[in-house]
């Protein structure tokens, strides 16, 4: 079948949820997705940061070829050799002690914030379990992830949600501290917002709360789903300003497209879960895991994530250049390879006229590109972007498109 084709019966048989891109994905290697007449697309999506390792990969693909055929899965009844070294991969990297692995950013979300409740209940008992999330923030779909998302598109067609959830605003100490109640147990923070359109949050304001967090015995949870494992030029992006979280989630990238995803908590934390307390069936399988262990072994080797920070201060200089010509661009910002250029007008168009040039990138906040290309390109993919992007842009002002032509 045919795009046309596959579009077509998707409109009858799917549950209407997404919004696609007019691709029929069929093939992918390194940076590049291909569809199925053959058209190349330079991937500055990456899969929403998934495939930062690209398409093809030699070494993972070796790895799923390995692991496929030897165990595929197992339920967690039982031991296998791979989940015990990522979780002690995971917790020596991101200065945590214990791991429980999960399938998706959501469902870690989910978990901890099931793990806030028991460690407080345990702590101080039922009546303290608030979580205060910033505005703009996104941490998943699911009922408890969902009630610490902010864009009421997202939360208002499922009310009621669970309660327990207070929004503060991002980079205000005044209403974080205001609203840091002794009902609080937890604050949540994704340093970098990535669905909110890659706002960093700053450091005074990191250092506030887990503060507040440490004097109140209130834990600091860093959901690292879009921002961490190497997205910054880091193994964890939270570091960058010195906070010693309690909890950190991360997902997306971790088995290089294989869903897994991990809670990483403090000792003290962890034990708030005994035998029964939480679990899931699929989370941990032995080819994620696998997996995982590769993509770390890999972000870990020497200059890997100095090279994400190279490429990624390359391409914000790039897009800064392009700035310049095109007013039409209003700040360009992010860190490593999470990358954003927000427009004075909406953006849709610009994703449109790149897509058709043959480069993949997506908007969020209606007016803010976003990029999360895989972690392995190079400047000459960078250049390749750009090259598609400027006519796209220019497009949307004529007289800057001239001035961009004429320098
Ligand atoms: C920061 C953050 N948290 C949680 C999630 C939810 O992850 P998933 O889509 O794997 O459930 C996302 C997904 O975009 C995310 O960016």
């Amino acid at each position: 079948m045919n795009r046309g084709q596959i579009a077509e019966l998707e409109k009858h048989v799917l549950i209407p949820t997404y919004d696609r891109m007019p691709i029929l994905a069929v093939r992918g290697e390194g940076c590049y997705i291909y569809d199925e007449a053959g058209k190349k697309y330079l991937d500055f999506l990456g899969g929403l940061a998934v495939n930062s390792l690209g398409y093809n990969h030699p070494e993972i693909m070796a790895a799923l070829r390995d692991g496929s055929e030897s165990l595929l899965h197992v339920s967690n009844l039982l031991y296998h050799p791979y989940q015990a070294p990522l979780a002690e991969k995971l917790t020596r990297l991101s200065g945590m002690d214990r791991a429980f692995f999960a399938n998706s950013g959501t469902e870690a979300v989910e978990g901890a914030i099931k793990l806030v409740r028991a460690w407080s209940r345990k702590q101080a008992g039922p009546g303290r379990f608030e979580i205060l999330a910033m505005e703009n923030s996104f941490h998943g779909r699911t009922f408890g992830a969902l009630s610490a998302t902010w864009p009421k598109k997202y939360r208002e067609p499922f009310e009621p949600l669970p309660p327990g959830v207070r929004f503060v605003r991002p980079n205000d100490p005044a209403h974080l501290r205001e609203n840091f109640t002794p009902d609080v147990a937890a604050v949540l923070v994704e340093v970098i917002q990535g669905e909110g359109g890659v706002n960093e949050l700053d450091r005074n304001f990191l250092k506030i709360a887990a503060e507040l967090c440490h004097t109140h015995g209130a834990l600091l949870i860093c959901d690292e789903i879009q921002c961490g494992l190497g997205r910054t030029g880091r193994f964890f992006a939270f570091t960058k300003f010195g906070l010693q979280p309690d909890i950190v989630v991360v997902a997306k990238p971790l088995a290089a497209g294989l869903p897994l995803a991990a809670i990483l908590a403090r000792e003290e934390v962890a034990q708030a879960f005994s035998p029964g307390m939480h679990g899931t069936t699929f989370g941990g399988g032995p080819l994620q895991c696998r997996l995982a262990l590769k993509v770390l072994e890999i972000l870990g080797r020497p200059g890997f994530l100095e090279h994400v920070s190279d490429v990624g201060g390359y391409f914000r200089k790039e897009l800064e250049k392009l700035r310049a010509d095109l007013p039409v661009i209003q700040q360009v910002r992010g860190d490593g390879l999470m990358v954003a250029a927000e427009l004075s007008v909406p953006g849709k168009t610009v994703v449109r006229q790149a897509l058709e040039a043959g480069l993949l990138l997506n908007c969020t906040q209606e007016k803010v590109l976003r990029f999360l290309p895989p972690l392995t390109i190079e400047k000459q993919h960078v250049e390749e972007a750009i090259g598609m992007l400027r006519p796209a842009l220019a497009s949307l002002e004529p007289a800057a498109a001239l001035k961009g032509a004429n320098a």
